[in-house]
Parts: structure tokens; C-alpha cells; sequence
């Protein structure tokens, strides 16, 4: 049964469950095909009101944080791969009870946290950076000049320091295989020496394995080549990749303003609120039955329903002239952007309190693991 828009009560992030199992079933056959394992990257989704689904499909869990961590444990039933800029102190036992491998962003951290790590039974990694990457954005480039991800070839020095099992990269966005190629003949340069003593490489996200022209074949055979020449386990970890094209944000038109010949439609959801990369990136999403702007048809900018002057989008062309209660359906709407309306990367959120100058401060209210996990289902 195709989706009714008009029965879904608006504002929705609707997830279209076949095509959600069409991208789990393409990248379990790269699985299987390359032997590999294969983690959902919580941070570009985590609405765990729907991981029965993804449970049914066999893929470990990417975490960022204690957060995801636990929810991966709680939610998929696995213990996750963590990895974060930096752990503090107060979080690294929780961490590691939830995680079987832990990568760590340098050597300071490393140091840090070693002992505590190295007492459980959590396989140890680091973060390397091959300061290669060809994301045509700066703001999706973690190798660029100044990154703060990773450690370099140069830092890294030699010998690889005890305990370290594996390596962790992720330099790319959205990207095919043959970006991943030519990552892996950098990486390998760079680093190829200590290869044989590692148990594991994660190559990051970034593999936009269930994009329209992506060549899985070519992937399966970059994964097996690598294999067979080093004795390593691969993992991947995309998040896009997994619900890339599996549903919309639904909304309706409230209102229709018009102000210096331009009109536009105010809705009952916000760019700054419910799509924050459309203004971050910023990102133009798709309208189902709209155009980009074409003279000669009804043109409308899409108006946030926040305050924010800038919470808009422009400009759109319909068939027809728009009304209050018509809908407005924008697509792709669910990795990255459920998430980023939360607690994105399940990073802590700041506390709220006051301070007096008599009585000095007053914590009024802390967030914890429930707040995080309550608002993703
Ligand atoms: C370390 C790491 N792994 C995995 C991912 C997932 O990347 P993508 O959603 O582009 O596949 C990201 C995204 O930022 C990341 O930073």
C-alpha cells in the first residue's frame, strides 16, 4: 500500500519500512560477500523504536559517546565500537562496560585511559588520520590541515605503541568506492607498517553503499584484496548509507504570507528546529511534487515555524497554487536529521542552573541517559 500523506498526523518523521529493508538488504549482502563486519553508525540514526528491524539483519553498532553506547547495548542487543574526540573521566568505565572496542583520538588519550581499558575486555584501537579525504566540503572533512580527528603518520612514530589491536579512519563523505580506493592506497603508504600487527581496521563511515551508482562490487573486491594481503578484520561503519532514502519529514501549510512579491508558506515544522543542515550545510531538501523554481509557476519559499528570521528555505515551484491544510512532504528526511533534532552523537547536555550572589550556585536541572534515549522513540 503506497503512503496516504493525508492520514498521517503532522508534524512526522514517516519511515517507509520497505525501503528501509531494500538498504538493509543491500549492504548485509556486502557483508556476507566481503565477510566483514558491518556497524550501523548511531549518529546518523538512532530511533531505536525501529531496530527490531535492523536486529533481523545482523550489524554491530558505531557509538560516540556513553550515551549511544548504552542504547546500542540496551536497544540492538551489542556491545558497541566507541570511539569520541575525547573520554572524560567520569565516563570511561560506563564506556568501556558498554563497548568492545574503544578507539582513541591520540596519544594523550590513549595514555590517559590505557590502564582503565586494558583491565577489561574491550579490544583497544587508535584513531589514525591519513590527512587525505575527497569530501568536496570542508565542514564534512575531518583530514583537513589543523583537524582536530585523529593521530598523523608523523605523530604516530614508531613502534606502535603496546596494546594498540587496531586502527580507525574515517576521512570520507558520501562517497564511492573508487574514493575509498584511493583512500586506502594513502592509508596503506602511510601507515602499511604496522598492518600485520593489527587484529582489526575500521575504515569509518562515509560509504554511501546504497546510493543509486554505487559500485558494491567494486567495494567487495577493494575489502577482499585487502584482506587477503594483510590479516586485519574489516569494519565499516556508514550511517547515511542505512536509511538513505527512507522517508519523509511531513508537514502542513499553516498560513501563506506575502511580503515584497514573495510569498510564503508557514508550516508546522522548522528548518532550525527539525532539519538543522538544511541551514548548517546548508542542504536544500527535495519537496515531493515540487521543482526547483520555475518562472511562470506558483513560487513559494518554506517558513519555519520558530522565530528565527533565518528559519527559512527558498524557493520551490508547484503545479498549483498553495493553501493552509495542503501538505508539504520533504524527502530524504530521516538519517542525520532525527538525530540532530536530539542529543546528536548522544553528546551530554548542558545542565541548567543559577547563581546567587549570596548562596553561589543552584543546579536546577541535569539531563541524563533517559532524556537522550526518550526523544529518539
Ligand atoms: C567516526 C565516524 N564514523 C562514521 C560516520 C558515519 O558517516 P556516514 O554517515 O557519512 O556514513 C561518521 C560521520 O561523521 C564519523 O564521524
Amino acid at each position: 500500500m503506497p503512503i496516504d500523506f493525508n492520514k498521517i498526523p503532522t508534524p512526522c518523521y514517516v519511515i517507509d519500512e520497505l525501503l528501509l529493508r531494500n538498504n538493509l538488504e543491500l549492504i548485509r549482502k556486502v557483508k556476507e560477500a566481503a565477510a566483514i563486519d558491518v556497524l550501523v553508525a548511531f549518529k546518523a540514526f538512532s530511533n531505536w523504536g525501529v531496530f527490531p528491524i535492523f536486529k533481523e539483519y545482523g550489524f554491530g553498532a558505531s557509538a560516540s559517546s556513553v550515551n549511544e553506547a548504552r542504547l546500542a547495548f540496551e536497544e540492538l542487543g551489542v556491545k558497541a565500537h566507541t570511539y569520541s574526540p575525547a573520554y572524560e573521566d567520569k565516563q570511561i568505565v560506563d564506556i568501556l562496560k558498554y563497548s568492545s572496542h574503544i578507539s582513541f583520538n591520540s596519544l594523550n588519550q590513549f595514555r590517559k585511559h590505557f590502564k582503565t581499558a586494558g583491565h577489561r575486555d574491550v579490544s583497544i584501537g587508535l584513531r589514525v588520520n591519513p590527512e587525505f579525504s575527497d569530501s568536496p566540503y570542508d565542514i564534512y572533512n575531518p583530514c583537513k590541515p589543523g583537524s582536530r580527528f585523529g593521530v598523523t603518520a608523523e605523530q604516530l612514530g614508531d613502534p606502535l605503541p603496546e596494546g594498540v589491536e587496531g586502527f580507525h579512519f574515517h576521512t570520507l563523505f558520501e562517497a564511492d568506492s573508487l574514493a575509498l580506493e584511493n583512500v586506502l592506497a594513502v592509508f596503506e603508504k602511510k601507515f602499511g607498517r604496522f598492518f600485520s600487527k593489527l587484529k582489526w581496521v575500521n575504515m569509518g563511515g562515509g560509504h554511501l553503499i546504497t546510493g543509486k551508482n554505487y559500485d558494491r562490487n567494486h567495494l567487495v573486491k577493494l575489502l577482499i584484496d585487502f584482506k587477503n594481503k594483510y590479516d586485519a578484520g574489516i569494519i565499516l561503519e556508514p550511517g547515511s548509507a542505512f536509511t538513505y532514502q527512507t522517508g519523509y519529514l511531513v508537514s502542513t501549510i499553516l498560513d501563506i504570507v506575502e511580503n515584497n512579491g514573495i510569498k510564503t508558506a508557514i508550516l508546522d515544522v522548522s528548518f532550525t528546529c527539525h532539519m538543522p543542515d538544511c541551514l548548517e550545510m546548508p542542504y536544500k531538501p527535495a519537496i515531493l511534487g515540487a521543482t526547483e523554481q520555475k518562472v511562470g509557476k506558483p513560487t513559494y519559499r518554506m517558513g519555519g515555524i520558530s522565530c528565527l528570521a533565518g528559519d527559512f528555505m527558498g524557493n520551490w515551484s508547484f503545479d498549483n497554487e498553495l493553501k493552509p491544510g495542503d501538505r508539504i512532504i520533504f524527502d530524504d528526511m530521516i538519517h542525520y536529521t532525527t538525530v540532530k533534532t536530539t542529543m546528536f552523537n548522544g553528546v551530554h547536555h548542558p545542565s541548567i542552573g543559577i547563581w546567587n550572589k549570596d548562596t553561589g550556585f543552584r543546579l536546577i536541572k541535569e539531563f541524563n541517559y533517559q532524556d537522550y534515549k526518550n526523544r529518539l522513540s
